[in-house]
């Protein structure tokens, strides 16, 4: 089954209902990120974020689950927003959107909860999530968390430490309104480039090439770590025609933080 068998206009996107769709979002989980069980967040969690105000919104093929989005509740400063923690779509249905659909359903459905925040993290090594998530959703970065997990057992991390970005998406602000509502790109002055190589994800994949990997990871690492202590962010990505990335760091002109001690 896939989109270029059966496109997409049959695919629908709602939030998930009842536990057998949530068992469906576990499974689906395993198979997009090959966790051990040990890594896999369980079906459990998904029942605890439903009762908690949190999110899980599947795209669905008939009654198939073939793509998901989970969030949970969080805190910080005196401020409530919702972290989402997995977004996948399965192989086969990648690069039709559905990511991004995924996306704005939840923040829809944030905004109609009152939310003026979603994060997530994702790794500044993914080429195609940091596209979608600057440049086609319209979040920021920041923040950047060295090693933020230990130790993942899913191959698409290639046995390297987890480092991520935290991305910010402020719902309603003028960079997210003028991006999804009117279509408007974000302007700024790009003051930083930081370079991640289209082979990036062959030498992930490869135990020889690895250590060219972990040579981007910790000369970008650096670079961010600097521009953000600087007051930089990440506002932009660009791709070339080779597929390789940038980051493209500027100014932030609104004055939208929920700081608190820890992020200092
Ligand atoms: C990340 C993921 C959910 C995206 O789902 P998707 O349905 O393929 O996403 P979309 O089709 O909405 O958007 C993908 C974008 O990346 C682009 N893209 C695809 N491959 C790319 C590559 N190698 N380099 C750069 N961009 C790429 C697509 O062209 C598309 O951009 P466009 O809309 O400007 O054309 C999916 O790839 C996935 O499940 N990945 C594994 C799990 C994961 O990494 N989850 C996110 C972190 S929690």
């Amino acid at each position: 089954m896939s989109v270029a068998e059966h496109g997409t206009e049959q695919i629908t996107i709602r939030k998930c209902i009842g536990i057998d769709e949530l068992n469906a979002c576990v499974a689906l989980q395993k198979e997009v990120w090959n966790f051990s069980d040990l890594d896999l967040i369980p079906l459990r969690m998904f029942v605890v974020s439903q009762k908690i105000g949190g999110q899980t919104i599947g795209a669905f093929y008939g009654d198939d689950l073939i793509g998901f989005t989970f969030s949970i509740p969080g805190s910080r400063a005196g401020h409530t927003y919702l972290h989402s923690h997995m977004l996948a779509v399965r192989d086969s249905f990648r690069n039709h959107g559905l990511g991004r659909k995924l996306k704005l359903a939840q923040r829809e459905d944030a905004i109609q909860q009152g939310f003026e925040l979603l994060e997530w993290t994702f790794d500044p090594l993914e080429i195609k999530n940091a596209h979608l998530n600057l440049s086609r959703l319209g979040a920021i970065a920041r923040r950047y968390s060295v090693n933020h997990y230990g130790h993942s057992s899913s191959p698409l991390q290639g046995g390297l430490p987890t480092d991520r970005l935290v991305a910010e998406w402020w719902l309603k602000s003028k960079r997210v309104v003028n991006l999804l509502d009117r279509k408007q790109p974000p302007q700024f002055k790009v003051e930083k480039k930081i370079d991640v190589p289209a082979q990036i994800y062959a030498w992930k994949a490869s135990p020889e090439e690895r250590p060219k990997a972990a040579e981007v990871q910790k000369r970008n690492r650096e670079q961010f770590l600097s521009a953000f202590s600087k007051g930089l962010s990440a506002l932009g990505y660009e791709r070339d025609e080779q597929d390789n990335g940038a980051f493209l760091l500027g100014r932030w002109d609104e004055d939208r933080s929920y700081a608190s001690k820890d992020d200092e």
